[in-house]
């Protein structure tokens, strides 16, 4: 095992195939798609692989697509040049090659998150394509901000895998940042665009009408489609400063009064509610049996009808390049670690949102206690209490 994860992140880094040349397309999704349509969506994933290539170029040679939604290219044109290609330096000291020196041993060249390193670690690095982030300031369905991002690259994830880019220089992250961003809307688009083409464009096992082929130009119909899930895609991204979650004031307690918030908090923690104890366990000890899987593994399980645990029919999605099923485990909150971070803040944003592509519920803000929701002042009881049980192991 050992030696064949070096043997890999030495192909990474020396080249051992052409892998490089082109962004893998995403046949996990491509099959998944097939399973729930029941048709073939061969014919939609090549030439999707296609307009996609035209659209957002390769590794080596990345474009930025101008959509109409978002005039604006999201993201930077030289950062996108300093992030992509292979490792290496300019005369002036510029890093090249940002992503495959820091990032693609996990996350790998498309960002599918299934690079060689990927097997050995729980959680599983982030697949980008999904465009779903979870440590983030904006609503749950939205995209995290820029800002988010860049915090998240210097903190790392506390708990996982995933380290801190705390000492790279301030441009190279910045640089980076875009390329996530790019990555992650390219893969989306990528996606969206196959489902599109089953779903609006008439692709099965035959080709639709000329019209209607997947096209980088917007004279077609097909054309259009593509045009609209771009749009769709970069407006989303264009936007998510504007979901940021406002976070309310927050009083720091001591004494009695910290203690009689503490003990409220955990009669929430406990109660009806919130039922927070109904996953973390009585007292958050993290004690209760894991059943339930991320929104990345269900695409290619549950939520197509399909066992997790069932080899034979796993076959086809493992042979494609999806990653092992594994259950997402509530965690224990008792062990002072927060991936998202434990400051009052980032805790009432993940209990207000819920954790996205994850089973972690939102918790409904209400103006009055209703048996529905909490009030702002009990969500503030509950992220002292969550506090307290994390600095009490
Ligand atoms: C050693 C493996 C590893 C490396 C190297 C790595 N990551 Fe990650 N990354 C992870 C893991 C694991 C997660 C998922 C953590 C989780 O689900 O909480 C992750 C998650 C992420 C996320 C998603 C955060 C969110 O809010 O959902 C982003 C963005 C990210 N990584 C960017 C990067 C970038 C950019 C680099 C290179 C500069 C990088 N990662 C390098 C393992 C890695
Ligand atoms: C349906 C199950 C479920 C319920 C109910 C639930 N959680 Fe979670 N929670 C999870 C899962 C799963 C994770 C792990 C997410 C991850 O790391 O990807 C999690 C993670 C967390 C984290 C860790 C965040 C971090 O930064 O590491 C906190 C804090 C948390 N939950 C608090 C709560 C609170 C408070 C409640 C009640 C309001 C609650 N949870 C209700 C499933 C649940």
């Amino acid at each position: 095992m050992r030696i064949a994860f070096l043997l890999a992140v030495v192909c990474l880094l020396v080249g051992c195939d052409s892998r490089f040349d082109t962004f893998q397309p995403n046949d996990v999704f491509s099959l998944a798609l097939a399973k729930t349509r029941s048709t073939s969506t061969e014919l939609a994933s090549r030439d999707t692989s296609r307009v996609v290539e035209d659209l957002y170029g390769t590794p080596d040679e990345p474009l930025w697509p101008v959509s109409q939604a978002a005039k604006s290219p999201l993201s930077d044109e030289r950062n996108l040049l300093r992030s992509s290609g292979p490792v290496s330096s300019e005369k002036d000291g510029t890093h090249l090659g940002l992503f495959r020196e820091h990032c693609v041993t996990c996350h790998a060249l498309e960002g599918s998150g299934a690079g060689p390193a990927s097997v050995f670690q729980n959680p599983y690095p982030r697949d980008f394509r999904h465009g779903v982030f979870k440590w983030k300031s904006t609503e749950r369905g939205q995209k995290p901000t820029r800002r988010d991002l860049r915090e998240l690259l210097i903190k790392g994830i506390p708990g996982t895998a995933m380290p801190s880019f705390a000492l790279l220089d301030p441009d190279d992250l910045d640089a980076l940042v875009d390329y996530v961003i790019f990555l992650s809307t390219r893969g989306e688009v990528e996606r969206r665009m196959i489902a599109a083409a089953i779903d609006e464009l008439d692709y099965s096992e035959t080709s639709p009408a000329k019209g209607l082929i997947l096209s980088s130009q917007s004279d077609t119909e097909g054309g259009q489609v593509v045009q609209e899930v771009m749009d769709r895609v970069h407006k989303d991204w264009e936007e998510a400063n504007s979901h940021e979650v406002a976070v309310p004031s927050f009083a720091e307690l001591s004494g009695e009064q910290l203690a009689a918030s503490v003990a409220r908090g955990s009669d929430f923690f406990h109660g009806q509610v919130a039922n927070c104890a109904g996953c973390h366990g009585p007292g958050g000890d993290g004690s209760l049996p894991t059943l339930d899987y991320d929104d990345w593994t269900k695409e290619y399980t549950t939520r197509i009808g399909l066992t997790p645990s069932d080899r034979e029919a796993m076959k086809p999605f493992r042979d494609a390049g999806a990653l092992r099923p594994r259950k997402i485990a509530p965690r224990t909150l008792r062990d002072g670690v927060f991936h998202g971070g434990g400051d009052s803040a980032s805790l009432y944003r993940r209990i207000t949102q819920g954790i996205a592509g994850t089973p972690m519920p939102a918790v409904e803000v209400v103006s009055e206690p209703n048996g529905k929701g909490l009030t702002t002042e009990q969500i503030w009881d509950l992220v002292r209490y969550v506090q307290q049980l994390s600095t009490s192991p």
